[in-house]
């Protein structure tokens, strides 16, 4: 069986913020998530506002750099890749921004946004 297309191991995203006065804080907004998706799966996440789901989707895409744990995408770590092994595996990952108005032009019908880079 050939791995899994997203397997994410005990992932960490700390942000560190201002706290009162001159102090810093630690906001965990990703705290030990691992998960599996297969080739062709569909992965739901849901959670309440504020839960880290954007932050855990851009911590698997090294939007953001996670803080610790592991990426592996089709079976390779993808965490300590260098910026241009990166740039080369860009094409095969994506984020769907998760507002329909600023990730598809109101102007244009469904099958016109979605035909658009289909027809490019
Ligand atoms: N750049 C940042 N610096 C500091 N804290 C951040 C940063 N980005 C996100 N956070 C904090 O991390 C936590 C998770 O935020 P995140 O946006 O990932 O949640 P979410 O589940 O996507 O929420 P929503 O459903 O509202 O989109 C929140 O407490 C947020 O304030
Ligand atoms: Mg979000």
């Amino acid at each position: 069986m050939s791995a899994p297309l997203v397997e994410v191991t005990d992932l960490t995203k700390h942000f560190s913020v201002r706290g009162a006065g001159r102090t810093r804080d630690v906001v965990k907004a990703v705290d030990g998530v691992s998960l599996t998706i297969a080739e062709g799966e569909m992965f739901g996440l849901v959670g309440e506002s504020g839960s880290g789901k954007t932050t855990l989707g851009q911590s698997i895409l090294r939007m953001h750099e996670p803080s610790s744990g592991s990426v592996r995408f089709r079976g390779r770590d993808i965490l300590p890749l260098r910026r241009r092994e990166m740039t080369a595996l860009r094409p095969a990952m994506q984020y769907v921004f998760q507002d329909p108005f600023s990730a598809l032009n109101p102007r244009l019908t469904i099958v016109d946004a979605i035909g658009e880079p289909m027809r490019t």
